[in-house]
């Protein structure tokens, strides 16, 4: 029997509600399969800030990098100013361990009500690809002048031949296998390069190396205003969507948007070359407005663990997790009150674990 070693990091506020279930999911799949999952815990959040003035310890990189994959729920509470919760943990464990794609999918799921009319599952399925380590989200940055009327801040965007090929290739991938399981599998990029930002013509010019690269794909692309437009009027365009750091952000809290709510979104953080051990988080952040009442959905927490089982080679257990999401969103008592039910994050989590326990 095999296990695998997997560390927790729940996090803040809801990150620690939805993780619970999540991992009560995982665990009930794996162990379906004849397998088991070794959780290494570690409390690291902004409570440990307060008490020790680090998110993380000084070792933390090291801690969870021999692990074959990290879970986190959110990081993030008020009276911890954010650039301290995420430069302090969520950006190095990205960063550090290289987790250059951002794979976000997005799925209008059976019975799910959406602000979308007349949609059907068939129509919304597609999965934004996001560049994970570069871009505008850039370290070189700060204020000047402060305090004065000359105060300013600033940002340098950085993007690389590295950072954007990479990531190319991989949403050319991921729609080349998606394209082989019947789905559409055409790559739209998202852009900006109508002259103004410098960096989206470069991004262009790799784009179109990229297709260079992959001649029998399928492409087509937008700039992100209008994009943001069509993920709602014409969600049934897309199948693979590549963009930036902070393109890829937008992007994939609008997807879930359209599609149900960010309570059900998933993510994960992937080191393609499988040197350092993959992240795997809920779109969603640490909700500070609905933290502690057991209201969250945990769906976003219970896909993300199916992501992650499907990454380890799981795939039987995987689609189990995925198959028991469905039945549970399917079903009215089942939903949480972001879909507009009455379920708790307790209820609907058992709901979860049940379904994959009958299946
Ligand atoms: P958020 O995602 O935490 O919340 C946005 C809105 O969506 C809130 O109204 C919240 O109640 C709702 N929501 C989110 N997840 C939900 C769920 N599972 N079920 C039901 N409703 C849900 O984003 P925010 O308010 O912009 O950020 C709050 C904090 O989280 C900030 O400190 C931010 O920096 C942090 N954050 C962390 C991560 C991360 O660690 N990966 C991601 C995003 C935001
Ligand atoms: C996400 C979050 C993070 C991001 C924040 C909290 C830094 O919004 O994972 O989408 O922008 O990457
Ligand atoms: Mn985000």
């Amino acid at each position: 029997m095999s296990t695998y070693r997997i560390v927790s990091l729940p996090g803040d506020g809801i990150g620690t509600e939805v993780i619970t279930e999540g991992r009560r999911a995982a665990d009930a799949a794996i162990a379906a399969v004849g397998r088991s999952i070794d959780w290494v815990e570690y409390d690291w959040s902004c409570e440990t800030y307060r008490t020790t003035g680090r998110m993380m310890p000084e070792d933390g990189i090291d801690r969870v990098r021999d692990a074959n994959a990290i879970y986190l729920g959110a990081v993030g509470s008020p009276g911890v100013p954010d650039h301290i919760s995420l430069w302090g943990m969520l950006i190095p464990l990205r960063r550090e361990l290289d987790l250059y794609a951002n794979v976000r999918p997005v799925r209008l799921m059976p019975g799910v009500p959406s602000p979308l009319a007349n949609r059907s599952p068939e129509e919304v399925d597609f999965v934004v690809v996001r560049e994970n380590v570069e871009g505008e989200y850039s370290a070189i940055g700060g204020r000047m002048y402060d305090g004065t009327e000359h105060e300013a801040a600033y940002q340098q965007a950085v993007f690389t031949r590295r950072g954007c090929d990479r990531i190319m290739d991989y949403a050319f991938a991921l729609a080349a296998d998606r394209r082989a399981a019947g789905k559409g599998g055409k790559v739209t990029s998202a852009t900006k390069s109508n002259g103004i930002v410098h960096t989206m013509p470069f991004w262009d010019e790799r784009f179109e190396a990229a297709r260079g690269r992959h001649p029998n794909a399928e492409t087509d692309q937008f700039h992100i205003d209008i994009l943001c437009a069509r993920f709602v009027t014409n969600p049934d365009w897309f199948d693979v969507v590549v963009g930036s750091n902070l393109f890829g952000d937008i992007l994939s809290d609008l997807g879930p948007a359209v599609s149900g709510s960010i309570g059900i979104a998933p993510s994960a953080n992937i080191d393609p070359t499988g040197r350092n051990p993959s992240m795997f988080e809920p779109v969603h952040g640490s909700a500070p407005d609905i933290a502690g009442r057991g209201v969250a959905n945990p769906i976003a927490a219970v896909w993300t663990a199916s992501m992650m089982l499907d990454h380890l080679g799981e795939a039987e257990a995987a689609a189990l997790i995925e198959g028991a999401m469905e039945t549970v969103l399917a079903m009215p008592e089942g939903r949480t009150r972001d879909l507009g039910g009455r379920a708790s994050t307790r209820s609907c989590g058992d709901a979860v674990v049940r379904a994959i326990e009958a299946a």
